[in-house]
């Protein structure tokens, strides 16, 4: 069967992890501070902190940047739920903005109505996450102005676009997000089997993450109370704040360190794999395939195909259930979050709130990409597709 997203592991990446379990570490050791550095510098992040996965990276941002109930915290629907679950997790209002027809990625125009009618309620808005979809980066330049111009706080989910480009700088994410996360589950660019991180320029921001991403602990004398700062007790520790445990592995950073050396590699063989999809299904008046905006290098986490369903004689089901007799698994990326009984029962939102994102989710199949997927495979997927269409 072939599926929408899968790893690719090779001898490398097991020789690297066997490595770490002979040692002396499994947990916190230096191959945890070793895959830091080596994002920090694919990244071009001043600090990184890695965790078990991108949904405790998302938490740990919220609770860096302080949310608090009352806040307002603005996404797109378009995304996994981790992303708005956060603003949840901190006892923040979360609040959606559409996509952008063309990019599929939060709309920066709708964002600024958005936060014009807030304030129209005296109501302030208190930060924004982007999610860089399907490896699209969002038009990071105009959030970064608006983040600027009403003092907000601006959050990159970067889970899908390692190795994107955006104005040719693969360090995009750090420049214009106070805060990036990613994740490196299996169907990611490169894996941990779980695992995440959290990257950025600031280090007061860092600070905090790495004491949360630990139950809160310090062990800085500088940070202890007065009357503790000169003892020089070597088990001692405090706690100012609640924390949790969201440490990762040393053996998942092996993999990580491992996988991140054939990012760039990984990233062309899934390129190459969207031209051929771009090909073979240019000019034809049933599907649309994602656009590629100037100033961007898709790294294509996804191949968000659009079908029009409303003119094929078969439903989005019926098609997932032909596909799959022959042995192609689509997915579908994602059902927008406000759609979620959860989302609609605690926030009032409701089918017709985000129309872009909704008429999208209607047609959207994620095809199969990955790096190990062969010519072969993707030939079978555009026949198939091409074959279904028809009908
Ligand atoms: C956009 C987005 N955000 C957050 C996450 C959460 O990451 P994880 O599965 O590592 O917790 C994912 C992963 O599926 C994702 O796709």
């Amino acid at each position: 069967m072939i599926s929408y997203g899968k790893q690719s592991i090779d001898q490398s990446d097991i020789d690297a992890v066997v490595e770490v379990l002979k040692g002396d570490w499994l947990t916190q050791g230096p191959a945890v501070e070793t895959f830091e550095n080596d994002i920090k510098n694919y990244f071009g992040a001043k600090h990184v902190c890695a965790v078990s996965n991108g949904t405790a990276a998302l938490h740990l941002a919220g609770l860096a940047l302080d949310w608090q109930p009352g806040d307002i915290v603005i996404t797109t629907p378009l995304t996994f739920l981790a992303t708005a679950n956060c603003i949840v997790y901190a006892g923040a209002t979360p609040d959606f903005v559409d996509i952008d027809p063309v990019t599929y990625t939060i709309d920066s125009n709708l964002v600024e109505e958005k936060i014009k009618i807030y304030q129209s309620k005296g109501k302030k808005v208190k930060a924004i996450i982007g999610v860089d979809y399907a490896g699209h980066p969002c038009n990071w330049k105009a959030l970064r102005e608006i983040a600027d111009k009403y003092d907000l706080q601006l959050v990159n989910d970067n889970c899908h676009a390692l190795g994107a480009t955006y104005f040719d700088n693969k360090h995009y994410a750090v420049k214009y997000a106070d805060l990036v996360i990613q994740s490196y589950h299996p169907v990611k660019h490169l894996t941990t089997g779980e695992g995440g991180t959290v990257l950025t320029n600031n280090s007061e921001l860092d600070e905090r993450i790495r004491r949360l991403r630990t139950h809160g602990m310090t062990k800085d004398n500088s940070k202890f109370s007065i009357q503790h700062q000169s003892l020089n007790e070597p088990w001692y520790y405090e706690m100012h704040e609640v924390g949790y445990n969201y440490r990762i592995t040393d053996f998942q950073c092996a993999l990580g360190s491992s996988q991140l050396k054939k990012l760039d590699g990984f990233v062309e063989k899934r390129r190459e794999i969207a031209k051929y999809y771009d090909k073979a299904f240019e000019n034809n008046q049933l599907l649309t395939t994602p656009a590629k905006s100037d100033n961007v290098n898709y790294s294509y986490h996804l191949y968000p195909l659009q079908i029009d369903f409303e003119k094929l004689s078969l439903t989005k089901a019926q098609y997932f259930k032909k596909m799959k007799e022959v042995g192609i698994n689509l997915q579908v990326h994602y059902i927008p979050v406000h759609l979620q009984p959860f989302y609609q029962k605690n926030y009032g939102f409701n089918t017709g709130d985000f129309p872009v994102s909704e008429s999208f989710y209607m047609n959207e199949v994620s095809l199969p990409i990955y790096p190990d997927l062969t010519s072969d495979d993707v030939s079978l997927v555009v026949n198939n597709i091409m074959q279904n269409i028809s009908l």
